[in-house]
């Protein structure tokens, strides 16, 4: 039987480094909600189903505003998400039972395509884990509290964590189980939970530089920008 594949896309947080009154997800880009963009590129996608979490209270909006409105399919259920990135996620990966693989998404990153997405099903398939990133263009310094320079990391070693982060149901659901359980609050990424509560290898596929995560305000302006730039290049090239 075909593995079946579920997406789980995020959008239960506050954005408060938005500094705006409301969810980052839900603003506007380029006339279409921030959460539009992503939701659509996985119901274009080979992913099987759709699970999104939202803000406790905000589920029936996304099924009306923003689900119904713009006919998006493969929605399988609409959760309330918790009050961590962590706790969302665990209860996506609960809402997504039956799933063979999961995509974990931040619905914050509306740039995501559907090439990548697809990229990242076919190599999950193989892998059992992995996560779309991109090589680091600067050099990335570690530095102390006092911002005093503690180690230079080799640029040919660092990457930008992007979403999704792909992997086996069972894997990713049984390393946040055991995290939670362990109260462990120190969770900002997949890969890192599934490589603290399991030994699973986790691998680093290319995505796009694209795939930002809108995060302070200058970031509406530069997605919007960027999405743009991406319909014209297609334009071009069809
Ligand atoms: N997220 C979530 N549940 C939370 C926190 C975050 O589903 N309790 C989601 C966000 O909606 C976003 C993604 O995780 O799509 C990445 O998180 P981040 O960029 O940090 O978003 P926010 O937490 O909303 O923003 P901020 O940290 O500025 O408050
Ligand atoms: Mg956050």
């Amino acid at each position: 039987m075909k593995p079946k594949v579920t997406a789980i896309v995020l959008a239960a947080g506050k954005g408060s480094r938005m500094q705006n009154a409301t969810p980052k997800q839900y603003l506007p880009l380029a006339g279409k909600p921030v959460l539009f963009y992503s939701l659509y590129a996985f119901a274009e996608s080979e992913a099987d189903a759709i699970v999104v979490v939202t803000g406790k209270g905000e589920e029936e909006f996304c099924r009306t505003e923003i689900i119904g409105r713009y006919g998006i399919g493969k929605i399988e259920r609409i959760v309330a998400g918790g009050a961590e990135r962590y706790d969302s996620v665990y209860q996506g990966l609960l809402a997504a039972k039956g799933a063979d693989y999961v995509l974990i998404h931040d619905g914050a990153r509306p740039l995501i395509s559907v090439e990548t997405i697809n990229k990242a099903i076919k190599e999950v398939k193989e892998l059992g884990a992995c996560i779309v990133g991109m090589p680091v263009k600067d050099t990335i310094q570690l530095a102390a509290e006092d911002a005093s320079i503690v180690e230079t990391l080799p640029r040919s070693m660092t990457w930008m964590a992007q979403t999704p982060q792909c992997f086996s149901y069972a894997i990713v659901e049984s390393s946040y189980r055991k995290a939670l359980e362990a109260n462990d609050t120190s969770l900002t990424d997949d890969a890192m939970v599934v490589r603290k509560y399991s030994n699973a290898l986790v691998h680093l596929i290319e995505g796009s530089y694209c795939n930002m995560k809108v995060t302070t305000p200058e970031d509406i302006v530069i997605a919007e920008t960027l999405l743009m730039w991406r319909e014209n290049k297609n334009a071009h090239t069809l």
